[in-house]
């Protein structure tokens, strides 16, 4: 006899186990299935973010930055550290236990909320009235019933047309976060958040990195003076980031690749390299899932169609996360899950899509939320703007980092906060306060106003409020 659920979720990345979680919270019975394997075989739920995504991508940066702070920062305090070595299989050993760690702490979850999960491969197999039929191919073949399903398929690395992951030569962020030994020569294709982060992790360890670009404009996505002083620190550090390329040719070798590509001016260039990182966006996944056993619709990238509510065309079946519309973002994925299961037993679940963080964990770090300048002259919004410099921020100048700056953008007459873009140390922490602010739709002067804890970072932030209104005290 099937095993009969009140919920399936397909999937266990942060979109699937997050559904799972709070659903079962809710009082439901439910099954989670992901396939996901670790290095013995075994299950390894949390998905690309947990195994070959955000999480092992921070603890290499991590690692990194401590080699960065040994080779050319501990002087300044004075500190001498001769002879630095990086031990790259122990770094990685690290990372993978980093991981295991997230791994064994979601089991534990479904656990202490009594999700039954499922190694294996899910697939539609059918609607009967009892519910959906979903089929789970792992070490036990069994068949689930479930009256409603959450697909969290997730995405996986789009590749160059004709270029297949070799994940020795070319890497997808799978291959880029298991690379052996320090390549001399590392070459890397989009400067999106990928490329940036990964080939700062390289960079910093010693390999000479190239990151050719297709668009004429850095980091479009962001705010462009928060780009402008990005960009100009990367230069600074040594990541070469080519911009308006075009990439032909690509040529794995004997020995490494050959990439030739035009650059802005219309040149034939080639670049040869170690290795070479393809970073330029993820699709939809929905591979063996077979939709077409519940009529369930893709569209023409190949993500499920759903409307703001995460519902699919076939009541009964939601889906979240990177399979679905909308930025490919571990805290959006959840978001939706944690929406779904609330939406299931009849409560009003809520995305607000306006402030959701984004964050790029360089060095400097780049955050934002809401919309960026160029966005509201583009919307033809009358806005107020202001900045204050990491460089007269007392932390900053203690942390020996003073790099970037913050920025608001309020509302010319109503001083709402429209948006909120960091370039500096500990961004990722800081936008949190924007985020609240703009949830709570707070004023710039509601966090002017605000005490902040001397020394912090956080007081750039204040700065940054009251200089919309033309009132720094520090700068
Ligand atoms: P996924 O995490 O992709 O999970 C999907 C799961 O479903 C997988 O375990 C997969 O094996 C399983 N699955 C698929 N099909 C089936 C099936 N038929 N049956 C059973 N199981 C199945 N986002 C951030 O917010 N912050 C970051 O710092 C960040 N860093 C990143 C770094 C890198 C290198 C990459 C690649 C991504 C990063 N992301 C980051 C993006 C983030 O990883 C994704 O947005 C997030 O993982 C999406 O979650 P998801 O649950 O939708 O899908
Ligand atoms: P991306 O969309 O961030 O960047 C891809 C870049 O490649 C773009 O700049 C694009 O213009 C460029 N590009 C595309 N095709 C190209 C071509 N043929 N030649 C040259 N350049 C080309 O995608 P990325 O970096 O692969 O990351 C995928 C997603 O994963 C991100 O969009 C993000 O949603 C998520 N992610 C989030 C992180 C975070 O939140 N810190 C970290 C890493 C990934």
């Amino acid at each position: 006899m099937s095993k009969s659920f009140d919920v399936i979720v397909i999937g266990g990345g942060p979109g699937g186990y997050i559904a799972a979680i709070r659903a079962a919270q809710l009082g439901k019975t439910v099954a989670c299935i992901d396939e996901w394997k670790n290095a013995a075989g075994g299950p390894a739920p949390g998905g690309t973010c947990t195994n070959v995504g955000c999480i092992p991508s921070k603890a290499l940066l991590q690692s990194s930055e401590h080699f960065e702070h040994a080779n050319h920062h501990f002087a300044d305090h004075g500190i001498s550290a001769k002879d630095v070595k990086i031990d790259v299989a122990k770094m990685v050993a690290r990372k993978d236990n980093v991981v295991k760690q997230n791994n064994d702490g979601i089991l534990y979850l479904f656990k202490k909320n009594k999700v039954s999960f499922f190694h294996g491969r899910g697939s539609f197999e059918g609607k009967t009235e009892a519910g959906f039929a979903i089929k789970v191919a792992g070490k036990d073949n069994e068949v689930l019933t479930g009256a409603q399903v959450i697909v969290a398929t997730g995405s996986t690395a789009r590749a160059l047309p004709g270029v297949a992951f070799d994940e020795e030569t070319v890497l997808s962020n799978d291959g880029a976060l298991r690379i052996g030994a320090v390549p001399k020569k590392l070459a890397v294709i989009g400067s999106g958040v990928i490329g940036l982060e990964m080939g700062s992790v390289w960079r910093r360890l010693g390999a000479d990195v190239t990151i050719l670009e297709g668009l004429p404009t850095f980091l479009g996505a962001a705010d462009e003076q928060i780009a402008k002083e990005a960009k100009k620190a990367f230069d600074k550090q040594g990541l070469k980031i080519e911009l308006g390329v075009k990439v032909g040719d690509v040529k794995v070798q004997k020995k490494g690749v050959s990439i030739a590509y035009t650059n802005a001016k219309g040149e034939a260039q080639t670049l040869d390299a170690d290795k070479l990182i393809v970073s330029i966006g993820r699709v939809p996944n929905t591979v063996g899932l077979n939709p077409e056993a519940v009529g369930l619709l893709l569209d023409e990238r190949g993500a499920i169609v759903v409307d703001g509510d995460c519902r699919s065309n076939v009541p009964g079946i939601w889906a979240v996360g990177d399979v679905v519309r909308g930025p490919m973002l571990a805290h959006k994925a959840e978001e939706e899950g944690v929406a779904v299961a609330e939406r299931i037993v009849g409560q009003h679940g809520h995305v607000n899509f306006n402030t959701i963080p984004w964050v790029i964990y360089t060095s400097p770090e780049i955050a934002w939320v809401g919309r960026t300048e160029q966005q509201l002259k583009a919307d033809g919004v009358a806005y107020k703007a202001g900045t204050f410099p990491f460089l007269a921020n007392g932390r900053a100048r203690a942390l020996g980092d003073t790099t970037g700056m913050v920025k608001f953008l309020a509302d010319a007459k109503t001083d709402e906060i429209l948006g909120v873009h960091i370039v500096g140390p500990m961004a990722s922490e800081l936008i949190a306060e924007a985020v609240v602010a703009m949830e709570f739709k707070a004023s710039a002067e509601d966090i002017a106003r605000i005490c902040h804890a001397h020394p912090s970072l956080s007081e750039a932030t204040k700065e940054a409020a009251l200089a919309v209104d033309k009132r720094t005290l520090n700068f």
